[in-house]
């Protein structure tokens, strides 16, 4: 596997934004996407290409556009109200509401842009942008938002499946989208049920992390659940048993990841940062 490569994605992100620099939304897609973040999803991305490729990178980078769009909406006043993201001012607050919407929707279609100037073979080109929409729309992180903000989410059951859309969706493209760069289309299926277990496992430690953490550590408001009055999976079962859950979840992903055909140790070093992350 090729060593998932940082430093490639964020020179590339900055690249990448130069065009946009010309306008205020552009300015505003720049400051979201350029401005910290653990770059987990990229770089998941990388972690199932054995061939490191510019156009691999290019995909990776495309998916963190849509990650960032995520946020930058997510935070939102019409959607959970919050000033601070990756430790500066969210979009909103650093330019206004009308940026911060046209800055997320910019960002949601330069992810497709990127995908789409590549010179990737035009199947292979065709099922990332495919795996792009379906993990981003309504049966993904839309359908996973719609979830969390209209419907009143009360047993782990419908907490789990609003978990698996809001966040596993994305998380397993990454995975997905590194199989397809690397002509193992066929093990999609394996790597978002992966991807998926992964989300849920990554969200019951957002809420872990939002009663254990402060505010400048996360980077984030450590009080965004409460304000909104969401039933977090720590407030359902308790302390303990959500700790369980990460345990179990981890131990099924890296079976999961063991049975696969290649080599999985550079997804499982990030699975592992993952484990062991305080924001
Ligand atoms: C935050 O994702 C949103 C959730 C799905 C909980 P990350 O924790 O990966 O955020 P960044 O990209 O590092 O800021
Ligand atoms: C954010 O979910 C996930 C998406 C943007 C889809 P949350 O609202 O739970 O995450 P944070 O706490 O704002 O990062
Ligand atoms: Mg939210
Ligand atoms: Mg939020």
């Amino acid at each position: 596997m090729a060593t998932p490569n940082l430093d490639r994605i964020e020179t590339r992100l900055k690249q990448l934004s130069q065009s946009w620099s010309s306008t205020r939304t552009g300015q505003a897609m720049g400051y979201a996407l350029l401005g910290g973040g653990k770059r987990l999803r990229p770089r998941l991305v990388l972690s199932q290409v054995r061939v490191l490729s510019d156009s691999a990178v290019d995909v990776a980078c495309a998916l963190e556009m849509i990650h960032t769009y995520s946020l930058i909406h997510d935070d939102l006043p019409a959607l959970d109200n919050d000033d601070l993201r990756r430790g500066r001012p969210t979009v909103h607050k650093a330019y206004d509401e009308a940026t911060a919407i046209l800055a997320g929707d910019g960002l949601l279609n330069a992810a497709f842009e990127t995908v789409l100037d590549l010179p990737l073979d035009p199947a292979q080109k065709l099922a990332c942008c495919r795996v792009l929409a379906d993990a981003s729309g309504i049966h993904g992180m839309i359908g996973g938002q719609d979830s969390d903000v209209f419907e009143k989410l009360d047993t782990v059951e419908a907490i789990t499946d609003m978990y698996i859309l809001k966040t596993g969706k994305l998380l397993g493209a990454a995975l997905v989208l590194g199989a397809i760069l690397d002509g193992r289309e066929t093990e999609a299926p394996a790597l978002m049920a992966i991807g998926e277990k992964l989300g849920v496992l990554f969200q019951i430690q957002d809420d872990v992390l939002e009663l254990t953490q402060d505010t400048q550590t996360l980077g984030k408001s450590n009080n965004s659940d409460a304000q909104n009055h969401k039933t977090t999976m720590v407030a359902l079962q308790g302390m303990d048993l959500a700790l369980n859950e990460i345990d179990r979840l981890s131990s099924q992903v890296k079976i999961g990841l063991s049975a696969l055909s290649v080599d999985s140790s550079a997804t499982m070093s990030i699975i592992n940062e993952i484990l062991v992350r305080n924001h």
